[in-house]
């Protein structure tokens, strides 16, 4: 299988690459950082691995990696998208910087809608996909209070996504899901996280290597459904 991460080049990214590598596919490391993208392949040493530039706010950016894929594999079997910014403790929503919530916006929810609408059509042309969103449980609605606005709201909207994106692609072998890692110790989740970066990897590489008939639009950690 040929698989996409992006935000690979730290955390959660990171150890999804290794452990799709290590379970044989071919895996595209893509981050915004060229530079730190080669470094992160170099430290993980697995032949499976490459590195590509890819910003997920950049329309230029992910139509060379779309290129790149097609020409060099001819097929995405995986796509992950996993980079994410901004959990916002700092604020609260009755008075958010909203400069801050576009650019949270852009990144986790328009990232993925770019990459997921950029490779579709590669998906549906092999008959075969699997996207996972990587969201959290910040962005469920059950029981949502107050806090993180810019990234609870952004997750909130990736959920609905996958809704949406998995019901377009009703009756194909195309399964999209959002995945919750938890709180993971990585920089985004700080050094308090109960969970170390490969416990929140693997719910994500479930989700990337489901079997055919698998879930589709649903909402998993650790394999398990979960409230939205
Ligand atoms: N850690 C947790 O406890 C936790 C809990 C729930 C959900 N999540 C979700 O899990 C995912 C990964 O989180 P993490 O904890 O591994 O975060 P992290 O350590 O802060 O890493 C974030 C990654 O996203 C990349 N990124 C940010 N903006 C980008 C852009 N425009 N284009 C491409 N890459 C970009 C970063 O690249 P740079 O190195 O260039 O900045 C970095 O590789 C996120 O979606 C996050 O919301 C995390």
């Amino acid at each position: 299988m040929i698989a996409l991460v992006t935000g690979g080049n730290r955390g959660i990214g990171l150890e999804v690459c290794r452990q799709l590598a290590k379970a044989g596919h071919q895996v595209i490391l893509t981050s915004r950082d060229e530079e730190k993208g080669q470094q992160a392949v170099d430290e993980l040493d697995n032949e499976r691995i490459i590195s590509h530039p890819l910003d997920v706010t950049n329309d230029d950016s992910i139509e060379k990696v779309r290129r790149f894929v097609e020409e060099k594999f001819g097929r995405l079997d995986i796509l992950v998208n996993n980079a994410g910014i901004n959990y916002d403790t700092w604020q609260n929503a009755e008075q958010a910087d909203l400069e801050t919530v576009e650019e949270t916006f852009n990144t986790n929810v328009l990232g993925p809608w770019r990459l997921s609408q950029a490779f579709i059509p590669l998906m549906r042309k092999n008959g075969y996909g699997r996207i996972v969103n990587v969201s959290s449980g910040a962005g469920a609605l059950n029981g949502m209070g107050g806090g993180t606005p810019a990234y609870s709201v952004s997750k909130a909207a990736l959920n609905v996504l996958s809704i949406k994106l998995a019901a377009d692609l009703k009756g194909t072998d195309i399964l999209i899901n959002s995945v919750c890692p938890g709180w993971v110790r990585t920089d985004m989740g700080g050094k308090e996280a109960p969970r170390s970066v490969a416990e929140g990897a693997n719910g994500i590489v479930w989700a990337a290597t489901l079997l055919q008939g698998g879930p589709t639009g649903g909402f998993f950690r650790d394999g398990k459904r979960i409230e939205w």
